[in-house]
């Protein structure tokens, strides 16, 4: 029997530490449509960080074959010979907060066209339930001419890694399995337990699964909502949320939430996919969307309580000098993607401060693409009047912000995590 061959649609901070998680035990192609992403991962290196040079190169080959390793390319014709697709590309929203799916329906043509007989075809991007079978199943069926469930079949797995983090890598978090039928559901969950250390779960169906996903994520979304909420409302009785939260969290069942931005393309945009399902059948989501509002709110709140702290120490904000600590949307992670230090910067800039911005994790480039925003990854030798910590990176901790600090300078950490007699101000 021919062993399973496997590509790879979609090689970011997803589906390149799943392709290299397969490599070592299946021949793995992992395709993009970005070339650049493709030199790079092919010379050994990996920007998001997700992989170290060592464990990336560990398991490269030179050319795709029958043999375990990864290939990468953005080559139609190299994955022609796979029978599992798997596919992991963005699923972002548009200014409107409404789900787009053309990078799904794009790769979904991509593998429509070299779709066989007996391949089954895996989605891990998040996406709301019945995305799979109702948006995607239908191209693949097109692009191809085989019929669903006779000729290939499909399942979904969602991804549940958390970037940055080096603990709970891919192969140590069970993962959630499903397939278009009993028998594919199995073989699926088979291909993933043969990774995966920590085990996976069979869903009964492709919808249970897409929706256990989302709604992961959603739960989430809500809580840290909630814990905003708080923040807001303890600020306002000079109450310290951080020690209600401790007091509070000393029962069992007590959530262990903090408050602070949501940003980055999971939490801050996956509730809005089911959002939309929701309102398609007629349902107008209450308290998903109010907790999208209250924390979407939070850059401009912060940052109007940072105003406030400087005009309590006669610090006049118009002509500033503002140092921001940290503009990807979380710690110890390169990803600058749907930050929301940027809305708290747009207001600050707003009230005529100058910012500076100081993030030894962000590209400068990417910064300056996506925002108009110059950032730097070293410290300038500068005196600030407000040292605001937007993210908890590790280097933070080893700042001397004593000797950043202008004479009745103020510091402001939006996620405690300064010693406390630093501080001037917090979420
Ligand atoms: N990053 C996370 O923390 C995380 C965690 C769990 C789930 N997810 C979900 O996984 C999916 C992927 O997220 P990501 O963070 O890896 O995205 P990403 O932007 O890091 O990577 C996506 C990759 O897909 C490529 N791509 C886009 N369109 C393509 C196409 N048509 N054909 C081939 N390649 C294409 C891009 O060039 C990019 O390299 C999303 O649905 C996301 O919600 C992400």
């Amino acid at each position: 029997m021919r062993k399973d061959k496997i590509a790879i649609i979609g090689l970011g901070y997803v589906g390149l530490p799943l392709a290299r998680l397969f490599a070592t035990n299946y021949s793995v192609v992992g395709f993009d449509i970005n070339t650049n992403r493709i030199t790079e991962l092919m010379s050994g290196v990996d920007s998001t960080l997700e992989l170290d040079n060592e464990t990336l190169q560990s398991v490269l080959v030179n050319e795709a074959s029958d043999s375990n390793g990864l290939f990468c390319t953005n080559q139609l014709d190299k994955i022609k010979d796979c029978n599992y697709y798997i596919i992991t590309v963005p699923t972002p929203v548009d200014k409107n907060n409404r789900p787009i799916l053309t990078p799904l329906i794009k790769a979904s043509e991509t593998v429509g066209a070299v779709l066989k007989k007996g391949d089954i075809v895996i989605y891990e991007s998040t996406v709301y339930p019945g995305a799979t079978e109702e948006d995607c199943v239908p191209v693949l069926e097109k692009v191809s001419g085989l019929k669903f469930n006779i000729d290939f079949y499909a399942g979904y797995s969602p991804e549940r890694i958390n970037p940055g983090d080096k603990e709970h890598t891919v192969e140590k978090i069970l993962k959630v399995t499903s397939g278009s039928t009993l028998e594919v559901g199995e073989k699926v969950n088979d291909l993933y337990k043969s990774v995966i250390i920590a085990g996976t779960h069979l869903a009964p169906t492709i919808k249970v699964a897409e929706a256990s996903k989302v709604i992961e994520n959603s739960q989430r979304d809500i809580n840290i909502a909630f814990v905003n909420e708080l923040a807001k409302i303890f600020n306002l009785m000079e109450i310290n949320t951080h020690d209600v939260l401790e007091a509070a969290g000393t029962k069992w069942n007590f959530l262990p939430f903090k408050p602070g931005l949501v940003g980055g393309h999971c939490i801050g945009v996956d509730p809005y996919y089911l959002a939309q399902k929701a309102q398609e059948h007629g349902y107008h989501p209450e308290i998903i969307l109010a907790g999208r509002r209250l924390n979407d709110g939070m850059g401009d709140y912060v940052a109007s309580e940072i105003v406030k702290c400087m005009i309590k120490k006669n610090i006049s904000v118009n002509g500033s000098k503002v140092l921001i600590l940290g503009i990807t949307f979380k710690e110890n992670c390169p990803d600058v993607r749907n930050t929301k230090a940027v809305d708290l910067i747009k207001t600050l800039k707003d009230y005529g401060a100058n910012i500076t911005i100081y993030d030894p994790w962000a590209d400068e480039d990417e910064v300056m693409h996506e925002y108009g925003l110059e950032s730097s990854k070293t410290i300038q030798n500068r005196k600030f009047d407000a040292i605001v910590l937007t993210v908890s990176h590790n280097k933070f901790k080893e700042l001397d912000f004593l000797s950043l600090k202008n004479k009745n300078a103020i510091v402001y950490d939006v996620k405690n995590f300064l010693k406390n007699d630093l501080v001037d101000g917090s979420l």
